[in-house]
């Protein structure tokens, strides 16, 4: 593994404050008490949570039932129903406490009690009956952060229809080719969207991802959140008002079996089209609901807001389904972290008197650049724990974020994950001393290991492929309708069950885990997972465009910046002209994908660096990305001149 080397030579230790030390609920001795309990008995350890923390329509008898390996199911012969779980068990002690509290991009404030989203999503759930949606079918939901998102969601799960949402960042392409994967029923948009002061169209992308083909999209259900007329389809289109009126606010929820798919979500793979990661029931709600509790210490007296899209993962483990699982107050924030100035996250923060917050690296560091100014304008001293997802944190936004916004008190609490694993594996509960830059230990029941490219474990200070050696209740169940890409991309190993990650990490000598970055051809850029075959796939259906190569190159703010190499099928055009053709190809990647996945920067070129082989030498470009020199040996290219046109480009 000699591209796997470690440059962080961090050395500090924050240990935990008197004061945090004596307020959470999983103290030193609790933790141990797990640990011990989860090695001598992983499937009893988690058998006894599910049992102690869910609450069930018919009680599990079997643990694991590993005998279908890789396919892993967990607490099978159990029925649960999961927004039973989140609102209705909170009801009868909870009722008029906040279960969200909405604060939309121009301010606007509006909050749910437990009883109030009951209601809601009880009305919503007879909607979705009443237009034909049943236990198993697949509901696409397209919305922004608006807790109509949630209430979606949370009625899916009540009637057991899967849902799969998409970003709203997404293009309609992108969106189509989701659609279609999942071979959805129905869709749940919004006319608009509103962000940084402005509003942004959703349900044209809709009607275009539905224009050709989708055949099984019968209904499009749209929410009114912004002003604008858009035209709504005879037969096909309904107002979300409309459909919901003289709907009953109660609604028995479907018992389903523990195994029963709770969502798909699409994420992006080193090759070929975006996978529909499934999840499962009772094991996604489970560890779903113990991270919101372990990591956040989530209780009454919280306001807990992550500022993650419903989008993405870290959206439906950390907003829709685990705080409400737990019982807790969230929050929800519609806008962007700038306007209307760089001061509104703290601006929520203190209106709100949130206590735990939780964000990404790549906001930090935008934030960051503002300077301490900003934050010190507002009243932070409610919050009393921080967390960090979706990218290694550097030492220097951990720092700042430690220090201008936790006050030097807040753990940070920086948490590795995927969209995969559900929730939370390796990261720090409140009580555990902290080094800027690592996410600390696996949970208790999540044993991780770093093996060699032979599968052999490392020892500590060695770099490798990060694996998890046992299944755990939330871990991905399938690929949806691509059964041998699981198995593929996640167990390859031969010897060994090994659930295989594709980060590479290592382990210093307290046993620490400090994580790498990807070893596969995926892009991290601002905490969103890009695959470089789709950004390629999406230059190549330009009509100029012969042929493509993307790569990942160092960023300040967004962690990991596009940088595409791309070959003409006319000639390489100069001046205004190549300007022009630059703007027009990355507008198309944002049509094809969504803007999230344009380039930064594109050179052209009359080759891509091959091997004899035909193979593309990512490692060059790489370096020229990085506007390094090159130091490799070029020898084996087919032709090395082609090197010296990429690098004349800045
Ligand atoms: C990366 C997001 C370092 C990692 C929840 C992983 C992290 C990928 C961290 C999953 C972290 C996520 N430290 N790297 N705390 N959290 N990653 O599926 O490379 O969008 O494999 O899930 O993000 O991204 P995904």
């Amino acid at each position: 593994m000699s591209n796997i080397e470690s440059i962080l030579t961090e050395t500090r230790i924050f240990e935990p404050t008197e004061k945090v030390k004596n307020s959470v609920a999983i103290t030193e001795a609790v933790l141990a008490e797990m640990h011990k309990k989860a090695s001598e008995d992983h499937v009893g350890f988690w058998s006894d949570l599910a049992k102690e923390k869910l609450e069930w329509s018919k009680p599990f008898t079997v643990g694991l039932d590993d005998s279908k390996a890789p396919h892993y199911e967990w607490f099978t012969d159990g029925e649960i129903n999961v927004s039973y779980n989140c609102i209705d068990r909170h009801l009868e002690t909870k009722s008029d406490k906040a279960a969200i509290i909405f604060e939309g991009d121009l301010g606007d404030v509006q909050t749910y009690t437990y009883k109030e989203l009951h209601d809601q999503v009880c009305r919503f759930a007879n909607t979705l009956t009443a237009q034909g949606v049943e236990k198993g079918d697949r509901v696409i939901i397209y919305m922004p952060m608006i807790p109509q998102a949630v209430i979606a969601m949370q009625a899916c799960a009540r009637i057991g229809a899967i849902h799969s949402v998409v970003f709203g960042g997404f293009s309609a392409e992108a969106l189509r080719d989701r659609i279609e994967n999942a071979n959805a029923k129905l869709v749940i948009t919004t006319n608009g969207s509103r962000r940084g002061g402005k509003t942004i169209p959703l349900k044209g992308a809709v009607d275009a991802a539905l224009e050709k083909g989708c055949d099984h999209v019968k209904k499009v259900i749209v929410y009114r959140r912004t002003d604008d007329e858009v035209e709504m389809k005879e037969g096909r289109d309904i107002d979300w008002m409309d459909a919901e009126a003289g709907m009953s606010n109660y609604h028995e929820p479907v018992p389903v079996n523990a195994e029963h798919p709770l969502f798909l979500l699409y994420t992006s793979g080193s090759t070929g089209t975006p996978k529909g990661v499934q999840h499962s029931t009772g094991g996604y709600l489970l560890n779903a609901h113990l991270t919101n509790e372990w990591m956040f210490d989530l209780n009454d007296n919280d306001v807990f807001w992550c500022t993650a899209d419903v989008g993405w993962i870290t959206g439906h483990t950390y907003v829709a389904y685990g705080p409400l699982s737990v019982g807790a107050t969230m929050l929800m924030f519609e806008g962007v972290p700038t306007y209307p100035d760089a001061g509104r996250f703290w601006q929520v923060c203190q209106d709100h008197g949130v206590t735990v917050f939780y964000t990404a690296p790549t906001a930090i560091r935008a934030l960051m650049k503002f300077g301490a100014d900003l934050p010190e304008k507002y009243d932070l001293s409610k919050l009393r724990l921080l967390g960090t997802v979706g990218e290694p944190i550097n030492p220097e936004a951990w720092m700042w974020y430690h220090e201008v916004i936790g006050r030097g008190e807040c753990p940070i609490i920086d948490t590795w994950w995927q969209t995969e694993t559900g929730a939370h594996m390796i990261a720090p509960f409140p009580i555990t001393p902290l080094k800027p830059g690592s996410c600390t230990k696996p949970l208790p029941g999540i044993e991780a290991a770093i093996l060699d490219e032979e599968g052999n474990e490392l020892g500590l200070g060695e770099g490798g492929l990060l694996v998890i050696k046992k299944p755990w209740p939330s871990m991905i169940r399938n690929v949806w309708g691509d059964e041998e890409r699981y198995k593929s991309t996640y167990f390859p190993l031969q010897d060994v069950p090994y659930y295989v990650v594709g980060d590479s990490a290592y382990q210093d000598k307290d046993g620490y885990f400090w994580i790498l970055g990807r070893v596969d051809d995926v892009l991290n850029v601002s905490g969103h997972r890009l695959g470089t075959m789709e950004i390629e796939s999406a230059l190549v259906s330009h009509e100029k465009v012969a042929e493509a190569a993307i790569v990942g190159r160092p960023h300040d703010i967004k962690g990991e910046a596009v940088s595409a190499f791309v070959v003409l099928n006319v000639d390489i055009p100069n001046g205004d002209e190549r300007t022009a053709l630059v703007a027009e190809l990355r507008e198309h990647v944002a049509k094809e994908i969504g803007p999230i996945a344009k380039p930064d920067d594109i050179r052209f070129g009359t080759n891509l660096p091959k091997t004899r082989s035909g193979k593309i030498m990512r490692r060059l470009l790489r370096t020229i990305a990085k506007g390094e020199e090159i130091t490799q040996d070029t020898s084996t290219l087919e032709d090395p001149s082609i090197l010296e046109q990429f690098q004349q480009q800045k």
